[in-house]
């Protein structure tokens, strides 16, 4: 017997990112959507723990206990005092250290399917509750649709989304650490007023309504910045996807995948192969929002 999640990436529409706190972590204002690129995880009792993943950038995946599936099921394991004997298989399609979730999305997948494989009955807000203690973007990943994150980004407001928007996603040749993209903020900002994050209304308004050149006028990313000061190659990326006509282009998130909001599907297929054509970037993908969060597919 097996339990096989379906879970999204996610896309920051606005990521507004306040001063360090004594914790190190910040307090942030995050416009969560969740993107229809999906990580599939397959859990399957075993004799001990183990995780094994396929896809394009599987080997750049930790198949220990950092892996945030891995830690997923001990954490359920633990609070229902059983052991984790599961093989979890990851099949990887979204990009890893990409600033898209695809950690925190293999953690909330696997936090799900082992709590249906194990039967514990675990209400919707400890599972939660478990996402939130695993990272700060995991409870959105299981959640999915739209959502304001604030505190670490893991307290959530479900918003209410108008339409479907069409998004174009270039993959860079390497990763960046969130961690590092973090500091290089702190470094950024050293000595200046860091306002309090808060959400924009009108980008609150854009989502409700559907429309797509609202949202462009009212995207942002405060972590872009200091995404680009340690990727500088990444402001060529950027500039190909507005050359071909995207409505908005940012930074995912911390980086370094970007992301270009196009106007309808065929304006996104343009995109797309502008940014293959341009050679900044390793893969592109394009993938409409919101979809759901995770969600049982078999
Ligand atoms: O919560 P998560 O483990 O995903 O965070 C990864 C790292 O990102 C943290 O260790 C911290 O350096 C940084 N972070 C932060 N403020 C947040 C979320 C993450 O500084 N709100």
């Amino acid at each position: 017997m097996s339990v096989t999640v379906r879970v999204p990436a996610k896309v920051n529409v606005q990521l507004a990112v306040g001063a360090a706190r004594p914790d190190g972590f910040h307090d942030l204002a995050n416009v969560f959507l969740a993107v229809g690129l999906y990580d599939e995880i397959t859990v399957t009792p075993a004799d001990a723990l183990r995780v094994t993943c396929e896809g394009p950038d599987a080997h750049q995946v930790p198949l220990d206990e950092s892996n945030l599936a891995a830690r997923a099921a001990l954490a359920l394991a633990g609070r229902y005092g059983r052991r984790a004997d599961v093989h979890l298989h990851i099949a990887k399609d979204i990009p890893v250290a990409g600033g898209m979730a695809g950690g925190s999305a293999d953690g909330a997948g696997a936090l799900l399917a082992c709590d249906a494989l194990w039967g514990t009955g675990a209400s919707r807000e400890e599972l939660l509750e478990i996402c939130a203690e695993l990272g700060s973007d995991v409870p959105f990943s299981l959640v999915g649709g739209a959502a304001l994150g604030v505190g670490r980004g893991e307290r959530l407001t479900v918003l209410e989304v108008g339409g479907t928007f069409h998004w174009v996603f270039a993959m860079a040749g390497r990763g960046l650490s969130t961690p590092a993209v973090f500091r290089e903020f702190d470094r950024l900002t050293e000595g200046l007023d860091v306002p309090e994050p808060v959400a924009s209304p009108e980008l609150l308004r854009a989502l409700a309504k559907g429309d797509p050149d609202a949202l462009a006028a009212a995207v942002s990313n405060d972590l872009q910045p200091a995404a680009l000061s340690l990727f500088p190659e990444l402001a060529g990326t950027l500039a190909a996807g507005r050359d071909a006509g995207a409505l908005a282009a940012l930074v995912s998130g911390s980086g370094p995948t970007t992301a270009f909001l196009a106007r309808d599907p065929g304006s996104a297929e343009k995109i797309a192969d502008a940014l293959r054509a341009s050679g900044t970037c390793r893969t592109v993908r394009t993938a409409q929002a919101p979809t759901e969060g995770a969600t049982i597919v078999r």
